[in-house]
């Protein structure tokens, strides 16, 4: 038995909140994984965390009372949400159901509950266009999908219930999360997959025919769209410090997490030739409507106040991280 507190991290099953539980274990701390398995992989906890999974939703509030009443819970980690940008724009109530209400549902609960220390999974995607590059957490927000004003709209509930009940909240607005844990026994695997480096990978391991690049025609440096990769492991290594500065009675607060600087999409293509050695063939196609030309994320609030030391800004290694999982899983 660890002496450190119990956290509870909804959504653990699943990509980032699966690193953040190994994190959370390998610094002491007691971990109960929370996941409806709607998209977790009920194995990876099982079998690779080996932590406690409790099978239910964050809609469920009868369900998470009893929960909380049976256990002793310091504090909750959120990344339970769908996570489709495209998908929210066909089905937005979908998105603010899960994302909104079953955020809203799990804050009641833990209020109830007195459990007031609350680390959210929010998005750079809330800003919108850029208006400075790189962002910095003062940008105005725009949210230009049901996803993004979904997480939009718990930041606000959050400072709400700060002003109201005393809830303190560590917001991370991430950029785009990638790579894997350098053991190869996590990474990234969603159904579908929406992202650009396991799509890349997939193709390359040709579980997919091509990868699509959406637009060419950016004012960027070879027109495709640039953005910040930040790896999953530096993510959870924020996580950590985020829980252990709320644990040290710190105030709220929203932290951007990249790395401050930007590979655009055919940058990301050749990294993922080079590393795999492997032909990706490409097609390309328009831009989609409200993708940003260029997304790079300013943390120096992070590096800040959190003591935040990114260690893996190298691309080709946050591409060879998640290659070793890929290969691993569908090798
Ligand atoms: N992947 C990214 O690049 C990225 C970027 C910005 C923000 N985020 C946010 O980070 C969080 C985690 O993203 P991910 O990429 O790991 O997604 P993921 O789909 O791999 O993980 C989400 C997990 O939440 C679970 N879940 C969903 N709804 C639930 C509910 N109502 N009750 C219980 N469990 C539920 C799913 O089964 C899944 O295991 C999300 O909140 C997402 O919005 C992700």
């Amino acid at each position: 038995m660890s002496d450190k507190p119990t956290i509870l991290v909804t959504g653990g099953a699943g990509y980032i909140g699966s690193h953040v539980v190994l994190a959370l274990k390998n610094s002491g701390y007691e971990v109960i994984v929370l996941d409806n398995l709607s998209y977790g992989h009920r194995e990876i906890v099982k079998d690779v965390l080996k932590v406690e999974l409790i099978v239910g939703d964050t809609c469920d509030r009868p369900f998470l009372d009893q929960l909380f009443a049976s256990r002793n819970i310091a504090a909750v980690m959120h990344f339970a949400a769908y996570i489709a940008v495209g998908e929210s724009v066909q089905q937005p109530a979908k998105y603010y159901h899960n994302n909104v209400v079953g955020t809203l549902t799990l804050l009641e609960a833990m209020l109830s509950a007195q459990v007031k220390k609350f680390v959210f999974s929010s998005t750079c995607a809330i800003y919108g266009m850029p208006q400075e590059i790189p962002m910095t957490e003062s940008h105005p927000h725009n949210p230009l999908s049901p996803y993004a004003s979904s997480k939009d709209m718990v930041e606000r509930i959050l400072g709400d219930l700060d002003s109201a009940f005393g809830l303190k909240s560590v917001a991370f607005r991430y950029f785009n999360a990638s790579g894997a844990d350098p053991s190869g026994l996590l990474g990234e695997d969603h159904q579908p997959e929406t992202h650009l480096i396991p799509l890349a990978l997939l193709t390359a391991l040709g579980k997919r025919s091509s990868l699509s690049i959406f637009g060419t025609d950016y004012p960027t440096k070879d027109g495709t769209a640039v953005r910040d990769y930040i790896h999953v492991n530096d993510l959870a290594s924020a996580h950590v410090l985020g829980l252990e500065y709320l644990l040290a009675g710190g105030e709220s607060e929203v932290f951007n997490l990249g790395n401050g600087n930007g590979f655009t999409v055919k940058e990301v293509i050749e990294t993922a030739r080079a590393v795999t050695q492997r032909d990706i063939p490409v097609q390309e196609s328009d831009r989609r409507p409200g993708d940003a030309p260029i997304l790079i994320g300013s943390s120096a609030k992070a590096r800040q106040i959190l003591n935040w030391n990114p260690q893996f800004a190298d691309l080709s290694v946050i591409v060879a991280h998640a290659w070793q999982w890929h290969q691993r899983r569908h090798g």
